[in-house]
């Protein structure tokens, strides 16, 4: 789906897929640059991160595995309830693994931060994070991420993985939702 199809839906538009695309192509070839030589596992944060892990995958030069887990700290909203579920968990044993975590957005952080203490608390021999979006006005924990695409300001963004009430995950690019549409 392009802009111009949900068009009266969008304010500002932030990210095209080309973009998108080349942030993503820089990403992978740090990732290249440190995990030469290692067998590197993908964790993908269900279902935003999966056009991010799609592309940054077949980026990637390297001997990789991809895995999903399914957490929830959000709902049908728009604000992050810090309370994080696993609704499906990895099916790989993370003991002595070199884990990346490939997410869409972080917002408050405290989805990943909790993520990554959960995954390093089963033995993993690293984990690190890749998010393709971040909101620095919103962040209410710190959090290291390693790989960081674009920094966006604090609105609320749909496209390219990214839904509101499950819509607008199949849009190219990225883009401001408009406040009418969940007023
Ligand atoms: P926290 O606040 O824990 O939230 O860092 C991270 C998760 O919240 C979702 N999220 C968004 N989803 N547009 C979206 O479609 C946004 O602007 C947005 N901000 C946060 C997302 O699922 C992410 O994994
Ligand atoms: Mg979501």
């Amino acid at each position: 789906m392009e802009f111009s199809d949900v068009e009266s839906d969008l304010t500002d538009i932030l990210f095209t897929q080309d973009e998108i695309h080349a942030k993503i192509a820089e990403m992978a070839r740090q990732i290249e640059a440190d995990y030469a030589g290692e067998k590197l596992l993908l964790v993908g944060v269900l279902r935003g991160a999966v056009m991010v892990m799609a592309d940054l995958a077949r980026e990637l030069k390297l001997p990789l595995e991809m895995d999903w887990m399914a957490v929830s700290s959000y709902g049908a909203g728009t604000q992050s309830s810090g309370v994080v579920r696993i609704l499906k968990d990895l099916d790989s044993d993370l003991e002595g693994r070199k884990v990346l975590i490939v997410e869409d957005i972080i917002d408050s952080g405290l989805t990943l931060s909790w993520l990554r203490a959960n995954l390093e608390s089963r033995g993993a021999e690293s984990v690190e994070i890749c998010a393709l979006l971040r909101k620095p006005d919103a962040a209410k924990v710190e959090v290291d991420v390693k790989y960081a695409g674009f920094d966006i300001p604090n609105a609320f963004v749909v496209g390219y993985g990214l839904d509101y009430a499950e819509k607008y995950r199949n849009l190219r690019g990225i883009a401001v939702l408009a406040p009418h549409v969940y007023a």
